[in-house]
């Protein structure tokens, strides 16, 4: 944890959830909410609005999972920030893997897309993390520096934005790196951001995410640098996702 910031849990949802059981969820989520951590649910952008209104004035926030570059336009199928905003949004992830892989989302993309998103007033969460044969050929910092570099605009310390490194080969896999590299990893990217970022950057928010469980949640969750967690799988599970955030203090 890194002194003087409040720790995040960020669920993302990913591809699961219709409205009964995403808002069920949702409910379990904020009736068990206690500690000093922020909790954000990200569900698919059907449910959006219906939880930004099921959650209002209580402790738990929602975000996108994704938005486009644009304000508006001829882009069937996307979602802007200011659409996410209007639906009752506070964030948005940007740049997952499985968008950077699947899309081939550019770091020049995530960029403009967290610029968007800042530009709607949203807090981006911007996700970083090297594929396993960078990590086994010993260049997993170089690789996420260079996505650090390219993928966060100019007003991101400013807008309070959050970094989640999320290794690629740890997602949905139970593999996590070992506590050291991802100290070590955290180390880098405060680095960079206190760099980049003058005014900011110390207490900017570096979440780890990548099968973050409540078994492993408290070791991740002490480690310097590592200002909370952005969970997939355990995200969907109301008690395995209020004991993360419970290990967060
Ligand atoms: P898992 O927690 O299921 O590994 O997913 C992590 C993730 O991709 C969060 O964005």
């Amino acid at each position: 944890m890194t002194p003087g910031t409040r720790p995040m849990i960020a669920g993302n949802w990913k591809m699961h959830g219709l409205a009964a059981d995403g808002l069920a969820l949702a409910h379990a989520v904020k009736d068990g909410a206690k500690g000093q951590a922020e909790l954000v649910v990200c569900p698919p952008a059907t449910l959006v609005a219906a939880l930004a209104g099921a959650l209002a004035g209580t402790a738990v926030a929602v975000g996108g999972q994704d938005c486009h570059m644009a304000a508006k336009g001829a882009h069937t199928g996307d979602v802007s920030a200011p659409m996410l905003a209007d639906a009752g949004a506070r964030f948005v992830i940007l740049g997952h893997s499985e968008r950077r892989g699947a899309y081939r989302e550019t770091d020049p993309t995530v960029r403009a897309k967290a610029e968007a998103a800042i530009a709607a007033g949203l807090i981006p969460i911007v996700c970083v993390g090297e594929p396993e044969d960078d990590r086994l050929l010993a260049r997993a910092e170089e690789v996420v520096a260079a996505q650090v570099a390219a993928s966060l605009p100019e007003g991101f310390g400013a807008a309070g934005g959050v970094v989640a490194y999320e290794p690629v080969w740890a997602i949905g896999t139970g593999r996590t790196p070992t506590e050291a590299d991802i100290a070590a990893m955290h180390a880098m990217i405060r680095a960079r951001l206190v760099a980049a970022f003058p005014g900011q950057g110390a207490t900017l928010r570096i979440l780890y995410g990548g099968s973050v469980k409540p078994a492993n949640a408290a070791g991740i969750l002490a480690l310097p640098n590592v200002d909370g967690a952005l969970v997939g799988g355990a995200s969907l599970v109301a008690e395995d996702f209020l004991a993360i955030a419970a290990a967060a203090g």
